[in-house]
Parts: C-alpha cells; sequence; structure tokens
C-alpha cells in the first residue's frame, strides 16, 4: 500500500532547546521532512527557544545547515528548505527568569493546536512547566513534550511527575521514548496483533527464550558529562529495552487506543522479577591510545558501565520459564537492533542421522535494514537423501515494499503524533515509574559493592561474563555483526 499523507491541523510548537544537539540532529529535520511531504504547510508556526541571543534569521540560517546536515537522504531543494524556515521564529528565554515568556506569549494564535517541546534537561522540566502555566502561555489544550532522561531513579521520574501534574494533566503530557516511533517497533505489534499465525505460540510453551539486542558502534565521545553519570542501564535499558520487552512481552489490548496498549504495557514491567547481580554482566570499552571509555569520560576511576547484559524473568503465565536476555552496549563490533524470539525444537526428531534441527528462530531487525527473518529446517535440495539444514524466510521491509519510500525518523512519526493528540507511543507517568522501580535495586547492587565493570575490546561482541551469563543456561548470544 502506498503510504499516505493525513495533514495535521495548524499548530504552533515551541521548541525549548532549540540551538541543542537533539533539536539540529533529529527534531528539525524530522519537522522539515514532514513538511517536505505536506503533512503540514505555511499555517503552522516553529518557535525555536533556548537561553542564547539569536536573531529568527540567525535560528533559519542554523537551521537549514542542520537540515543540510543531517536531513534524510532524500532529493530536497532549496526552494523546500526556505519553505520550512519561512515558519521559523525564535525568542531568546530565560527558563529561571522573567525574559522571553511575554513575547513567546504575544506570538501564539488563540485557534492554533499549541505544543511545548522541551529538549532540555530534566532539572528544567519543572520550571519551565510552571512558567508556561502560570504566565497563561498553556492552556488545557495544550500539549507538553518531555525528553528523555525522564529522571535518574524512581525518586527523581516521581518528583518530574509531580511537578508536571500541577500545570499539566496526564493526557497532555508526551514523554518521547523515541524507539517507539521506530517502524519496527510498530511493526512488532502489527505482526503480533494482525497475525494468527504468531500468537498461539508466543508463551513459554513454544519459546524457549528471547534475545534484545541494541549494539551501537558508537562510543560516548561528545556526551560524556551525561553518560558517566548514567551508564548502559540507565541510558538504554530503562527505557528503549524495557519498551522492546514491553512489546514482545505484553497480552494483546483491547483496542490499540493509548490507554488499553500503556495499561498492557505496565502490566508487564510489574510482573519483572528483581535481577540477582549473578544475572547481569556489565563491561566498559577499552581501546588503545587514549580512545578507550574512561579517556572519553575523562574519568580515569570511572565504573560507568557501557555495556551491559540481563538475564529477565517476566513472572507470568504466560512467560513463566521463559527468559528474556537483554544487552546493549557502545563501541561493539556493528550497529544492530533486533528481537530474536527462539522457539523450542520439535518434541521428537523423526530424521535421526539426517543432520540437526535448526531450531526456530525469528527476528524482528530494528536497524539496519529493517525486517523480519524466520529461520526454519528443511531438506538440503539435491541428491544424497534425507539431509537437514538450515534455510532463512528473509524479508526486508525496503525491498518488499519498495513503494512505501524512504525510512522514516522515529521523530517524524511521533512529533506528528503529539499534533494529532495521540499518545499510544508514548510512555505514560505510571510506566515511567514502574520501570525506575525495577531498575533502581538492580543499579543499587553494583553500586553498594563497588562492582568496576569489566573491560572488552573496542569493536568486539562485549565482555567475556556477558558470554558466560547465557552459555551457563546452555544457550548462544545471536552474533553481533559477521
Ligand atoms: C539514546 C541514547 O536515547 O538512544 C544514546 O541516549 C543512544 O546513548 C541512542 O546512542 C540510540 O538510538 P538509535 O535510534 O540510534 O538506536
Amino acid at each position: 500500500m502506498v503510504s499516505r499523507v493525513i495533514p495535521v491541523q495548524p499548530f504552533d510548537l515551541v521548541l525549548f532547546g532549540a540551538t541543542g544537539d537533539l533539536a539540529r540532529r533529529k527534531i528539525l529535520p524530522a519537522l522539515f521532512h514532514r513538511f517536505q511531504i505536506g503533512q503540514f504547510d505555511s499555517n503552522c508556526r516553529i518557535i525555536g527557544s533556548s537561553r542564547s541571543d539569536l536573531t529568527a534569521e540567525a535560528f533559519r540560517s542554523q537551521t537549514a545547515d542542520a537540515i543540510r546536515e543531517f536531513g534524510q537522504d532524500v532529493e530536497t531543494t532549496a526552494e523546500e528548505i526556505a519553505g520550512f524556515t519561512a515558519l521559523l521564529d525564535y525568542v531568546a528565554v530565560d527558563a529561571r527568569g522573567e525574559t522571553g515568556w511575554d513575547a513567546i506569549h504575544g506570538k501564539l494564535r488563540e485557534d492554533a493546536i499549541r505544543a511545548f517541546y522541551l529538549s532540555v534537561g530534566p532539572a528544567l522540566f519543572p520550571d519551565i512547566a510552571r512558567r508556561l502555566s502560570e504566565t497563561g502561555i498553556a492552556t488545557p489544550e495544550s500539549r507538553i513534550v518531555l525528553e528523555k532522561p525522564f529522571g535518574h531513579d524512581l525518586a527523581s521520574a516521581r518528583g518530574l511527575n509531580a511537578a508536571l501534574r500541577e500545570h499539566f494533566e496526564e493526557q497532555q503530557i508526551y514523554r518521547i521514548d523515541h524507539y517507539l516511533g521506530k517502524e519496527t517497533v510498530q511493526n512488532l505489534m502489527a505482526l503480533r496483533f494482525a497475525n494468527s499465525l504468531f500468537e498461539p505460540l508466543w508463551n513459554s510453551s513454544h519459546i524457549d527464550h528471547v534475545q534484545i539486542t541494541v549494539a551501537e558502534s558508537i562510543g560516548i565521545e561528545g556526551r560524556e558529562e551525561y553518560y558517566d553519570k548514567s551508564g548502559a542501564m540507565r541510558d538504554m535499558v530503562q527505557n528503549h529495552l524495557m519498551q522492546l520487552l514491553c512489546l514482545t512481552a505484553m497480552e494483546p489490548p483491547a483496542h490499540f487506543t493509548p490507554n488499553a496498549v500503556r495499561d498492557e504495557k505496565v502490566k508487564v514491567i510489574e510482573a519483572l522479577r528483581p535481577v540477582a547481580q549473578a544475572s547481569i554482566a556489565r563491561g566498559q570499552y577499552r581501546g588503545k591510545n587514549g580512545d578507550g571509555y574512561r579517556d572519553h569520560a575523562g574519568n580515569p576511576a570511572s565504573r560507568t558501565e557501557s555495556y551491559i547484559a540481563l538475564k529477565v524473568e517476566v513472572a507470568n503465565w504466560r512467560w513463566a520459564g521463559t527468559p528474556f536476555y537483554l544487552r546493549t552496549g557502545k563501541r561493539l563490533r556493528e550497529r544492530v537492533s533486533e528481537i530474536a524470539v527462539y522457539f523450542r525444537d520439535p518434541p521428537h526428531n523423526i530424521f535421526e542421522g539426517s543432520g540437526p534441527i535448526h531450531g526456530n528462530v525469528l527476528v524482528i531487525r530494528l536497524q539496519p535494514d529493517e525486517g523480519i527473518t524466520l529461520k526454519t529446517t528443511i531438506k538440503d535440495p539435491g541428491p544424497g537423501g534425507m539431509r537437514l539444514t538450515g534455510a532463512n524466510l528473509d524479508m526486508t521491509f525496503a525491498d518488499e515494499l519498495p513503494e512505501s519510500g524512504r525510512p522514516q525518523d522515529a521523530y517524524e512519526r511521533l512529533i506528528m503524533d503529539v499534533i494529532r493528540g495521540n499518545q499510544t507511543l508514548f510512555m505514560r507517568g505510571d510506566e515511567v515509574e514502574a520501570a525506575w522501580a525495577w531498575a533502581d535495586p538492580i543499579i543499587a547492587g553494583w553500586q553498594d559493592t563497588g562492582e568496576t565493570p569489566q573491560p572488552y575490546d573496542s569493536g568486539s561482541a562485549g565482555p567475556d561474563d556477558s558470554l558466560l551469563l547465557i552459555h551457563r543456561d546452555g544457550r548462544r548470544w545471536r552474533s553481533i555483526g559477521t
């Protein structure tokens, strides 16, 4: 089916942190591409805002540069960029002071959807939310969008939720986890709940285990200040991998509506068993000539993990006895994100002596080459009797559905959902708190023991301990790259 562009209503979007890295790399290019395909027109306004004293013209020109540098690889004309930047305005704001608020107020229209996108550190969320409300800039219909990290533990997340709810209702609050905006993550729901093939087998009677991998080849360079206080557990597991786990493990919601989906995800998080330290492997990349994690972090004694693997158990009827192995890390061999569902072997092998059965594995690839692979066992074609071999049913979405066009960046979908008022792909307050309630004791466990992460080579598949974590259960990780 050819993709359809459904125009959104006129909006005024105020982007706080508009000169920051995320705005330049992701948010502004994403908005541009949706403008380019005609999802909104010149009746929309994007008001950039930050501490910097910039003219609107300078902001427009910076944004044009950002689109050229970070935009998608599609044909783009100077007219399209000029058409988009004509929608931009800029106001310098002091988040904790008086400057700028009246000017923002004066630029907003009565009859347009109002959205406030806080692409700033969480420490500023309460102040900006309060100012938006006290000045009357935010109306009961306005939307507020919060970037991650949403707190660094349960107490801080609760504090943020409480501060936001003083001024905004939950249905106005959009907490971003950009993994939910990825096409294949949404496809996971389609695969599970729009096909009758998988769901009857989607339980511990038929599934041996699940592996969720988010491997990155980049390091932490340039983000050391944030990352060294955070680590892979807070940066990736508590949010992105948790979302992948939830969508894989959740019960079918009754409808595809925001609260029905989010209710089911919360139930998964609440069913997670506490994770023993023996079920965790933490690592830190090393590299030659000042190219290791500690060099990048500027902290020679850092105990922050750039890699983590965990064995996680969902203690409910569907999943008892089927572990979920999660792993994520920086500076690994390749950039690969996938969910691999390992089905149990057939109960009886009638082909003894014909070669091993290659267990069925369903792999949902998030990146690169978004698609789905199902590993099967077949007869090796040709003479030689009944010889079994493994073969893949392989579907790469771009090949299978070429007319659906270029891959969408997660932010494109998410920002348009904010304007449309659809919260399905955003985290609810209780969901974030439940995820922190699970993560906090895990983090406290290694902080109490003062344990140091195991070094691993940059460009490898991670620390040896992560291999042991799964080998001792008689299983193996899928390889990361070739
Ligand atoms: C971010 C993390 O949320 O996600 C980064 O803070 C990480 O550390 C990034 O690199 C990964 O996102 P993606 O879309 O490139 O897989």
